[in-house]
């Protein structure tokens, strides 16, 4: 049997396997923290698909320590009767289920708040003043963790979990960088982890029975952070305090070069933290969760091979597929959709919007549910009306909605324009680290293949084609242009090449090494592109007139690469707009109007922005035929956006089966 498989025990718990869910906020619940049924519908998703436990989400332990918005709290009676409803309903699901507990400490901005932390502080993130905690605030925050915890016990929680990563009040108290106390919560190691420890032992006091585990960063990825010696004597100490796991992550959320070691961006390899968790685990008896970057179960097997951990945390892999579990086991003929590390799942909780996954945009709703996110799997789908469908283009957008609606038993065929499919994915992955994010596509195709679905390649469809294969619906899925440069190119020396940025990202041998290029647009398009030809030694110069290089990208993922932009010596001109070309310059207006001559070099790319390819639509409203456009071709997105489009518009076809649309001439569209 596999390792992953495998029974393990946590404390006298027997844990059918060895995934379980890491705490991942949602911001699901109500504005007062109250549990809605999205919360349980969320949670239920995962329960079924085979997780042995859950980890519910950071909850605040009082009113001035709530994460976000809409996570669910813990500080008061009220919300007992919403936390015990979700107990029941991951029970029922035959798992285990513990409470993460967090007070953001530090970290906490709160407009008109001073926020609370071992010592004086800056919030880096925030530049906030920090003040330190008296003593008596000490023991207020440990009652609200044991209040906290008495509360989860009576809904009938399995065990709670403190938060003592990730930067967080127990990490600041942990670590020599924050704290600077001089009385019996400072100095030594001892010391420093004294708030913690103290703390398991009131929560136990207060609820006997209910199991304790902790969470903490195996290191701060910083030089001033705490030594391997101080994390080995802390999982000491918590094992002698009583708590029955530790559960290990990295990091601090302050800024985000320290939060891409809390939730990793796509370079860092899988199950990255696990050599860092051995050490932990070889000092203790008790059982060690780890988390990060374990995508595949072959990734989550060698975590547990290696030695460096009892259980595997499983986080966005959960997101983008709940049915993890159920696929790795065998038990769903179906491959698993894999996390891309793109991390907009992140920063929509950053931007206190409800969590949702490129993978997965129907998070928490009931079309996640296993027989509607693998309709394949139904051997006897709904066909009460079987619909033809045309689908025009075999990009994410056009194959995933052939994937739903000939799973759901309609008839369909995808056309596509030029002699190969995938329409935009291949620039998507031709940038450093960006070679996972091909699993948004692959996982279509395979499913459109194995459901037969005939994908024509060199197809130029027109009314008469359209027409003779009769479609009772045409799906546009035609995709994006690039937008053209917004000053006269014309001007420019014709030494100079003027090309899209896409024409290179299709083919970076045009442009030789030493070359100097300049790129105009540093949204991810221009971003990606002056990040692939600086690797290959191109001389490049950005031109952006936003603030921040690759807005639509992830905070962490886009810090990550314009670091390493400006590392490899790439010239970024932000907050600057081109005003005119000429001969071999443009004239700039850089930041507070100040104009800028800029030299051009041997190449100007232009990568400012896409718009819908709508090139069908006089040929589609003189058929006369219904149709609908998804994807980049209704909005330039991305392939969150892409997915939900083709995965609604899939089954949406089954209600246009009910209720066929009666469109008349000139009036076609229907989205
Ligand atoms: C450099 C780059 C990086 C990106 N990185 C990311 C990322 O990291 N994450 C993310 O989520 N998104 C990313 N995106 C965006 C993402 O790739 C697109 O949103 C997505 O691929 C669009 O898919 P689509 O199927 O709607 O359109 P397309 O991929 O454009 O496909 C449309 C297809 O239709 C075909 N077609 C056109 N006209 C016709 C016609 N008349 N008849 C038949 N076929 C036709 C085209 O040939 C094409 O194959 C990136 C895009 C680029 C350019
Ligand atoms: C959107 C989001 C929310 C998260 N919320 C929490 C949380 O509430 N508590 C916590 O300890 N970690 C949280 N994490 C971190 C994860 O638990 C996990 O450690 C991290 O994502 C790395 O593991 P992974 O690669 O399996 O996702 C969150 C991560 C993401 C992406
Ligand atoms: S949004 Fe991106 S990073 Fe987050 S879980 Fe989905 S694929 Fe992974």
């Amino acid at each position: 049997m596999s390792l992953i498989r495998q029974p393990g025990m946590l404390g006298p718990l027997k844990l059918k396997n060895r995934i379980t869910l890491a705490p991942l906020g949602t911001n699901f619940s109500t504005s007062d923290g109250l549990i809605t049924d999205r919360d349980r519908a969320y949670y239920a998703e995962r329960a079924k698909g085979g997780v042995s436990m859950i980890m519910t989400s950071a909850m605040g332990v009082n009113g001035r320590a709530r994460s976000h918005r809409f996570t669910p709290v813990c500080y008061h009676d009220r919300f007992i009767p919403g936390l015990a409803s979700l107990v029941e309903t991951i029970k029922s699901h035959d798992c285990h289920v513990f409470g993460q507990l967090n007070h953001h400490g530090a970290l906490l901005h709160e407009p008109g708040a001073v926020a609370v932390g071992p010592s004086d502080w800056i919030n880096p993130k925030t530049g906030d003043g920090v003040r330190p905690m008296t003593r008596d605030e000490i023991v207020e925050v440990q009652k609200d963790f044991a209040s906290a915890a008495r509360r989860l016990w009576v809904a009938g929680y399995d065990g709670v979990e403190i938060h003592a990563a990730n930067g967080y009040l127990f990490q600041q108290f942990f670590t020599p960088r924050i704290n600077h106390r001089t009385d019996e919560y400072g100095g030594s190691v001892e010391n420093r982890m004294r708030f913690l420890v103290e703390t398991v032992k009131r929560m136990q006091d207060a609820a006997p029975g209910l199991l304790v585990m902790v969470r903490f960063s195996v290191t701060e990825f910083t030089p001033d952070g705490y030594t391997q010696d101080d994390a080995i004597a802390l999982a000491r100490g918590l094992e002698q305090a009583g708590v029955v796991a530790l559960d290990l992550s990295g990091g601090s959320n302050e800024t985000p070069q320290l939060s891409k070691y809390c939730i990793q961006t796509p370079s860092f390899p899988r199950g990255c933290l696990a050599p860092l968790a051995k050490p932990i685990r070889d000092a203790v008896s008790i059982p060690v969760f780890v988390a990060g970057r374990i995508v595949e179960p072959q990734d989550a097997e060698a975590v547990l091979a290696s030695g460096s951990a009892d259980f595997i945390s499983l986080g966005r892999a959960l997101y983008a597929d709940p049915h993890w579990c159920l696929k790795a086991f065998g038990e769903v003929d179906a491959p698993i959709r894999q996390c891309i590390a793109c991390n907009v799942c992140h920063d929509r909780l950053s931007a206190e919007r409800d969590v949702t996954c490129v993978q997965n945009p129907l998070m928490g709703t009931p079309f996640e549910t296993l027989p509607l996110a693998e309709p394949q799997l139904d051997p006897q789908p709904p066909r009460a009306a079987r619909q033809r469908v045309l689908v025009l283009g075999a990009g994410v957008s056009g194959v995933e909605a052939a994937r739903v609606a000939a799973a759901r038993g309609h008839q369909v065929e995808v056309w596509e324009r030029s002699d190969r499919i995938g329409g935009q994915v291949a620039m998507a992955i031709a940038a450093p680290d960006k070679k996972e994010v091909e699993a948004a596509w692959r996982y279509p195709l395979q499913q459109a293949t194995a459901l037969g679905v005939p994908i024509r390649t060199g197809v130029v469809a027109d009314a008469a084609s359209i027409r003779a294969f009769a479609p009772d619906l045409v799906v546009l899925a035609t995709g994006a242009v690039p937008r053209p440069a917004p000053f006269d190119v014309d001007a420019i020396d014709a030494s100079i090449t003027v090309l899209q940025a896409w024409d290179v990202l299709r083919q970076p041998d045009r442009v030789a090494p030493g070359t100097r290029v300049t790129i105009v647009g540093g949204g991810t398009v221009g971003m990606e592109t002056a990040d692939l030809l600086a690797a290959r030694g191109v001389r490049v110069s950005l031109v952006e007139p936003k603030a921040v290089l690759g807005e639509g990208m992830s905070k962490s993922n886009r810090t990550e690469v314009a670091d390493r932009l400006r590392a490899a010596g790439v010239v970024v001109r932000l907050k600057t707009q081109v005003v005119s070309a000429e001969g071999g310059i443009l004239e700039l207006r850089g930041p507070e109007g100040a104009p800028v001559r800029h030299e051009i070099g041997e190449m100007l790319l232009v990568a400012v922005g896409a718009q819908p390819n709508l090139g069908m639509v006089p040929v589609l409203e003189d058929v006369g035929l219904p149709y609908v456009a998804i994807g980049d071709c209704s909005a330039p997105g991305d392939f969150m956006t892409c997915l939900r489009d083709a995965r609604m518009v899939g089954y949406a076809i089954d209600q246009y089966a009910v209720r066929p649309a009666k469109v008349a001439p000139g009036s076609a569209r229907l989205s």
